[in-house]
């Protein structure tokens, strides 16, 4: 044991999300200790297995300092909770450990009832929250310290596994996707394999694109793996009632522009998306409009520009990552001389013509 101070951070990691994450560096860096070690609580029914909470956790911490994981083997191991804290306090080998809980998990330890000589190998439970006062109930005597973090991203693992949102690190999306876990499969269902294969793409493309123009990437993601998720829906019976119900006002638009107006519907009413920004994004799509922003921009041009549609797209997708207003009205225009050389004749619905005439006006 040596003279360093280490936290031990205890959750579900249901999946490990973007808040836990910002949670464990706040901690790290306003309390001035060296490292911290992630460990994910046994599974109880009903919860992801253990090995794919564990490999999700690892993922997220692969590039950064000072954290590690407690390993699956030896949280299987423990038959309760205070073994499990025992086992992760010696695994820091720190003289100065603290224990760190998601606020979501505070009555899982309560319910265990951890005796008192156990909680006393910690120095003091920190709890980050960005609520100024989170009521937070005592565990056994051990001295509380709240940290207050109002930057903090909303922590809400259920939204993740809804697919409502999908805020937490790339690697963790990417075994999400990889593994089917949560409504993947739901996803799945609404796409032909080669359709969810674009979306998948696109939903790449989109969070390059957004991170390197500064924008929510989780976001962009999220949106770029729905966004198609209507297409089938849309050739039916069932979606063109919809489209009367929903979007009368749209009914009479060509029949390719359905599957936007619908996909919002279906990420609303199917997976909860309440991101307004996601929605919007997802909604015009297709034919873009007139006051588009630069998610709207970066969904857009991910769809158009995926390398999977079997054209050299990558001087566009360039200017899209070094610029998406300049990017996107780049490929505004191709599209546009693109869709002319095919239909010369076809008049342009409202929302295409608003697009065009906001963004290609000075051209
Ligand atoms: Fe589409
Ligand atoms: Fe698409």
């Amino acid at each position: 044991m040596d003279d360093s101070s280490a936290i031990v951070f205890l959750s579900t990691f249901d999946p490990i999300d973007a808040a836990n994450l910002s949670a464990i560096r706040f901690a790290l860096m306003s309390l001035e200790m060296d490292s911290a070690l992630l460990v994910p609580l046994p599974s109880r029914e009903g919860e992801t297995k253990l090995k794919d909470r564990c490999r999700m956790v690892e993922a997220a911490i692969e590039d950064m300092r000072h954290l590690s994981s407690l390993e699956r083997e030896e949280i299987k191991g423990c038959d309760n909770l205070s073994e499990l804290l025992l086992k992760a306090w010696a695994a820091t080998d720190s003289s100065s450990v603290y224990l760190m809980v998601d606020p979501l998990d505070i009555p899982r330890l309560l319910e265990e009832k951890i005796p008192d000589d156990v909680l006393a190998k910690f120095k003091g439970l920190i709890v980050v929250s960005s609520k100024i006062q989170p009521e937070i109930p005592n565990l056994g005597r051990l001295p509380i310290q709240i940290l207050y973090n109002s930057d903090m991203e909303t922590h809400d693992p259920a939204g993740i596994r809804q697919l409502s949102h999908l805020d937490t690190a790339l690697p963790v999306i990417d075994y999400i996707l990889d593994k089917h876990l949560y409504a993947i499969d739901d996803l799945r269902d609404l796409y032909t394999r080669q359709r969810y294969e674009h979306a998948v793409s696109v939903a790449h493309l989109a969070w390059q694109m957004a991170q390197e123009n500064g924008q929510d990437s989780c976001r962009a993601f999220l949106a770029g793996l729905l966004h198609d998720c209507a297409k089938e829906l849309a050739h039916t019976d069932e979606g063109k009632e919809l489209m009367q119900k929903h979007f009368p006002q749209f009914a009479n638009f060509p029949s390719w522009s359905y599957h936007q107006f619908l996909g919002a519907l279906v990420a609303h009413e199917r997976f909860h998306v309440r991101d307004e920004e996601v929605l919007e994004a997802i909604f015009y799509h297709t034919t873009g409009f007139g006051e588009m922003n630069a998610l709207d921009k970066i969904i857009y041009c991910a769809d158009k520009l995926d390398p999977e549609r079997g054209w050299d797209s990558q001087p566009f997708i360039d200017l899209c990552l070094q610029d998406i207003d300049a990017g996107f009205k780049a490929e505004l225009k191709h599209n546009m001389e693109y869709i002319d050389q095919k239909n010369p004749d076809e008049t342009k619905d409202p929302l295409t013509a608003a697009c065009m005439e906001r963004y290609l006006r000075e051209e």
